[in-house]
């Protein structure tokens, strides 16, 4: 079979970017502690807000140094529960995201946690604040006329 010369070089660079990806997301995996956000739990949204561990949000401490940290996004108001915590430096901290209503995000600056907040799932990732500071976190999905007002801050001290 006769394939043109382009054709072929185009086929190599093909496979050639198919490698690259594999080798940064295998590095990225494995080596920086990527993570993928995954749908750990299902929630009921119409009762998230009165019942069950996102009806009384914020952070559990589970033993020295190692934490729970419940947020619940909410469109009118539009504002995150709770939207200040604070944490001491080491503190592991695994986030547990949902929302009570629309599609949000949840976006914490300097770190890879990175999430949808939708209605009905728990999103979950761990992070370790090593360093003092603030971390400000916001909504990063349109979720209404007061999106730009939801947002709030870890404080690692
Ligand atoms: Cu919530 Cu945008």
């Amino acid at each position: 079979m006769h394939v043109d010369r382009y054709e072929k070089i185009y086929i190599y660079i093909s496979f050639v970017v198919l490698i690259i990806f594999f080798v940064a997301i295998t590095i990225a995996g494995f080596s920086l502690g990527i993570q993928v956000p995954s749908p750990s739990q299902q929630v009921n949204p119409n009762t998230v807000a009165i019942e069950g561990p996102f009806s009384d949000p914020g952070l559990r401490e589970l033993a020295p140094g190692t934490y729970e940290l419940y947020i619940r996004a909410e469109a009118s108001p539009w504002r995150f529960y709770p939207d200040k915590v604070t944490v001491p430096v080491g503190a592991t901290v695994t986030f547990y995201v949902t929302s009570a209503d629309v599609q949000h995000g949840f976006k914490l600056q300097d770190t890879n946690i990175n999430f949808m907040a939708l209605p009905g799932q728990v999103s979950t990732l761990t992070y370790t604040f090593e360093t003092p500071g603030e971390f400000p976190f916001i909504c990063t999905e349109y979720c209404g006329v007061g999106h730009q007002n939801m947002y709030g801050v870890i404080t690692v001290e």
